[in-house]
């Protein structure tokens, strides 16, 4: 396996971690069978994991549908993207299997004040696509990985009935 199909599958690890820290499945929770490898160690590990939040969080900071909601931008200024990074990587470490420890938000806490629209959403899987094919994370394990994602929209996307903010 060379590094840059390790760094790929870290990807998906790392969305497994959001989505599995989201949904407050422990790390224990992450753990394989036993004589199986972790995700966490399929990936490669944090290192690995990392290198993959950053190309996706990058994807994500220069998006034109998200930096179009106000509430996203003035997140997206305020706070230091490389702490986003760091959340994000501790979420996939945890969520995953690794010995790293979340200690962000919980999804909804986080997700709250941004209105975050399905289109918006869409947006967001549609850079994670990216990554996971710049990575080239075999169709299968993309498939996992949407799946995990897809688990948190509940705690991040608005209801249509929700008043956005102007
Ligand atoms: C359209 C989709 C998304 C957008 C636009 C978005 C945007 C953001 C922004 C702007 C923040 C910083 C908020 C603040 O501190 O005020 C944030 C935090 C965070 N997001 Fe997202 N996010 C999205 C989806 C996701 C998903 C799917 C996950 C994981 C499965 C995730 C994981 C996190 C984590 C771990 C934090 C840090 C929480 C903390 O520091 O306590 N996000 N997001």
């Amino acid at each position: 396996m060379n590094q840059n199909h390790v760094v790929f599958r870290s990807c998906a690890v790392l969305f497994a971690m959001m989505v599995l820290v989201a949904g407050n499945i422990t790390s224990a929770q992450a753990q394989p069978p036993q004589g199986e490898k972790s995700l966490y160690e399929r990936l490669g590990g944090v290192y690995s994991i990392a290198t993959v939040v950053d190309d996706f969080i990058e994807r994500l900071l220069a998006n034109d549908i998200l930096n179009a909601n106000p509430a996203i931008k003035e997140a997206r200024d305020r706070v230091p993207k490389a702490g986003l990074k760091f959340r994000v990587t501790e979420l996939v470490c945890q969520g995953t299997g690794g010995p790293e420890q979340y200690h962000g938000r919980t999804m909804k806490e986080a997700h709250k004040h941004l209105y975050i629209t399905e289109k918006e959403w869409d947006a967001m899987v549609a850079d994670f696509k990216k990554t996971l094919d710049k990575f080239k994370v075999p169709d299968s394990e993309q498939k996992e990985l949407f799946a995990i994602v897809g688990s948190t929209k509940p705690d991040i996307v608005i209801s249509s009935t929700t008043p956005k903010m102007q």
